[in-house]
């Protein structure tokens, strides 16, 4: 396990665990909802990077996974994808998504379920996007999480990244992209053993370091061809 994540998402947590009610944050220009237990984009210096960073499809199909407090789905749905599909296994971060979509007046584009991965997709539903700024602390695999705070940060053994890169593929229109919002910190030698193992090679999009109190911090926007 790589310490430095480890002391790096713990600090983070333990700024997550201080915020025990309802409050706003400020983010991209705009105002948002967060409630307490969901992953908190604004402590984050990649939250801004990744919104920046992803290619939206105009007028196209948007799925993002783990939507936290969905500025992304909802950045989507404003920057003009037709249509949006926002999933989070926290009922919590789905309650968010929710919030924010409506703040927004985006609630028509942008729909909300709770579940694992991709599971609470309809049998052929497709998108000409895919996206997940992703759980990639690594941390034992079988490991119990203690909770959906804990989950926002820690993917035991890398399962959830396994069933993102085993899913996708199914979940894409021919032509769509997949997208995955990483950092050094997590585990890029196992990503890139995944990826082989399920028929897909990485690029790099983008990138940039940034100041973090754990020292440079690598932030990157993935995208997966089919290999
Ligand atoms: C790092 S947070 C990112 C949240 C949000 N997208 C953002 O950028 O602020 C990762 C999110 O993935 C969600 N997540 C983790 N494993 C998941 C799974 N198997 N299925 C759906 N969501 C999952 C977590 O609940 C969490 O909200």
């Amino acid at each position: 396990m790589n310490t430095r994540a480890q002391e790096a998402a713990g600090n983070l947590l333990a700024r997550h665990r201080e915020i025990t009610g309802p409050r706003t944050f400020r983010l991209l220009g705009l105002e948002w909802d967060l409630l307490p237990g969901v992953y908190a984009p604004h402590l984050a210096q990649s939250s801004a990077l990744y919104a920046e960073w992803i290619p939206y499809p105009l007028f196209g199909s948007f799925c993002e996974v783990g939507s936290g407090t969905g500025y992304i789905a909802v950045t989507a749905a404003l920057r003009g994808c037709a249509e949006v599909a926002a999933i989070d296994m926290s009922r919590a971060a789905a309650d968010n998504t929710r919030r924010n979509a409506e703040r927004h007046g985006v609630a028509d584009r942008v729909r909300v379920s709770c579940g694992d991965m991709f599971e609470p997709l309809g049998g052929d539903e497709r998108f000409d996007m895919i996206y997940w700024n992703s759980n990639f602390v690594e941390a034992p695999a079988g490991e119990a999480s203690a909770d959906d705070l804990d989950r926002a940060f820690f993917d035991p053994g890398y399962a959830a990244h396994e069933a993102y890169l085993a899913g996708a593929a199914a979940r894409l229109h021919p032509g769509g992209r997949l997208l995955l919002g990483f950092t050094d910190l997590g585990n890029a030698s196992l990503i890139d053993e995944i990826a082989v193992r399920h028929g897909w090679r990485q690029v790099t999009l983008r990138a940039a370091e940034c100041l973090a109190p754990q020292g440079r911090i690598n932030y990157r926007l993935i995208e997966f061809l089919r290999a």
